[in-house]
């Protein structure tokens, strides 16, 4: 029997990755969308699906998740721009409920990998800065990517770094903001999809990673992934590296 599975934000760029991604797959079923002109509690009411995809708007992502959880079905949310304290809340509700989900701020396995080896990188070199790309229709800063980076590195860290802050400040945020002591700088032009670089420094050396996803399609194998497997779980879990 295949999962059944709505997408919120079914009319977007990411919405319609996840739509045809999730129709192609024969384990999979799409059983609609939706999107803002819709009433989300209604259409699951009426769609009864057992998981709902999130791509909307950091705006409106809280309020979908909660409808979602109350209705006792799965989220698979991709969304970014939720709050710590709204994830948190978020995981307390499934738990209540034993119902499983996933918020990951980046679905791509490079993006993820990315991550893994930055914190990993930072016990031995604990000073680094992150640059986060995207295109210039995303509208939350900095990336979750890129929060989520850096509290991976938070916790792994060897040290702390004093903040480097110019004597002469010629223009205000000329050194980005800051997620605890780790400096993020978000780039936003035309042409760029979503990329992120750490770049770590050290005595007389740097060390760089990257990762670039070129279209949406680098999503989709963990979307896909995602909405198989949150069925089988009793909590929410943050990040896609927590239920690979
Ligand atoms: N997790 C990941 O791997 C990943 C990858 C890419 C983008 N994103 C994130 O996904 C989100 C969507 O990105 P996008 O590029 O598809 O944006 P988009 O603007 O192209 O699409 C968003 C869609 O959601 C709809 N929408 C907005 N508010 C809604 C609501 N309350 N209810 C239902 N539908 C609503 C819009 O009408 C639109 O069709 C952003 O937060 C982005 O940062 C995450």
């Amino acid at each position: 029997m295949s999962i059944k599975i709505l997408v919120n934000g079914a009319n977007g760029r990411m919405g319609k990755e996840v739509v045809n991604a999730v129709s192609d797959d024969s384990e999979l079923s799409f059983v609609g969308g939706c999107d803002i002109e819709d009433n989300l509690e209604d259409v699951i009411k009426n769609l009864k699906p057992q998981v709902v995809v999130d791509f909307t708007s950091p705006v409106s992502v809280f309020k979908n998740l909660k409808t979602i959880i109350n209705l006792n079905v799965c989220p698979v949310v991709g969304t970014t721009g939720l709050k710590e304290e709204e994830i948190n809340e978020a995981k307390k509700l499934c738990e209540e409920k034993n119902l499983g989900g996933l918020i990951a701020p980046n679905f791509a396995i490079g993006a993820v990998l990315l991550m893994e080896f930055a914190a990993k990188a930072s016990k031995y070199m604990p000073y680094m800065e992150i640059i986060e790309l995207h295109h210039d229709k995303k509208i939350d800063a900095p990336s979750g990517t890129a929060l989520k980076t850096a509290e991976k590195i938070s916790k792994e860290r060897a040290k702390f770094k004093e903040n480097i802050i110019p004597n002469e400040k010629i223009l205000d945020g000329a050194r980005g903001t800051r997620y605890k002591d780790i400096q993020i700088h978000s780039v936003r032009l035309p042409g760029l999809i979503a990329h992120e670089e750490v770049i770590f420094g050290g005595t007389g050396q740097t060390l760089t990673l990257r990762h670039d996803s070129f279209n949406r399609e680098s999503f989709m194998p963990g979307v896909v992934y995602a909405c198989k497997k949150v069925t089988s779980l009793n909590k929410l879990y943050y990040g896609l590296e927590e239920i690979l």
